[in-house]
């Protein structure tokens, strides 16, 4: 129990880390929250025009979830592996570094739902991909990629993950929820516009 009390907690604070944040201040891109959309997430360090810090942060915000989710399941075990992508999601969402006001956790769930399931993160991967391409719309392709990631989940990994990554889905569209209601008012910003 210690253990997994330690990995929650470790996963928690890897999860926290804003890269966007990092990366921001790394290439001096100014403050991520005076731009776009405001959020720390790669989607919004692309609005600076700059994709090599977008990437990056892409990468980081998504292994700091798969890390959490090896490491608990090389530690504790499969379970533990879980609990760890959830606690790596609540520390992307509500950071501790950043007075718990984070970003909207969608790098972070396609790399913990790889680390947990690779077909599982392959397909959400791919929806989130389709509807880019289609729609152009960012927060649109990670809505539709968290809404069909239970089911990926059911069909391919099992039962009680499915539950977890639904907690997942549901936080994801709480944090969605400005983009809700511009993609309804037809005022989101497409990819790699400023807006
Ligand atoms: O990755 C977050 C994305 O779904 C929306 O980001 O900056 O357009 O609110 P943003």
């Amino acid at each position: 129990l210690l253990m997994l009390i330690v990995t929650a907690l470790v996963a928690y604070l890897l999860g926290s880390i804003p890269f966007g944040i990092v990366m921001a201040r790394l290439f001096g891109l100014g403050d991520l929250r005076q731009i776009g959309s405001g959020n720390i997430g790669a989607t919004n360090v692309l609005r600076t025009g700059n994709k090599l810090a977008a990437f990056l942060t892409l990468l980081g915000d998504s292994g700091k979830g798969a890390l959490a989710v090896i490491l608990a399941r090389l530690l504790v075990g499969e379970q533990a592996a879980g609990i760890a992508g959830l606690c790596a999601m609540l520390g992307h969402l509500y950071p501790i570094y950043l007075r718990f006001k984070g970003g909207k956790g969608v790098a972070t769930f396609l790399g913990t739902l790889l680390a947990l399931s690779l077909p599982v993160g392959l397909l959400a991967c791919a929806t989130w991909l389709l509807v880019a391409v289609v729609t152009r719309y960012s927060s649109l392709s990670a809505l539709v990629a968290a809404l069909m990631a239970p089911i990926y989940t059911a069909a391919f990994y099992h039962l009680h993950g499915a539950i977890l990554v639904l907690v997942l889905t549901a936080l994801i569209f709480y944090k969605h929820r400005d983009n809700i209601a511009r993609l309804k008012a037809g005022t989101e910003t497409k990819i790699g516009k400023k807006g």
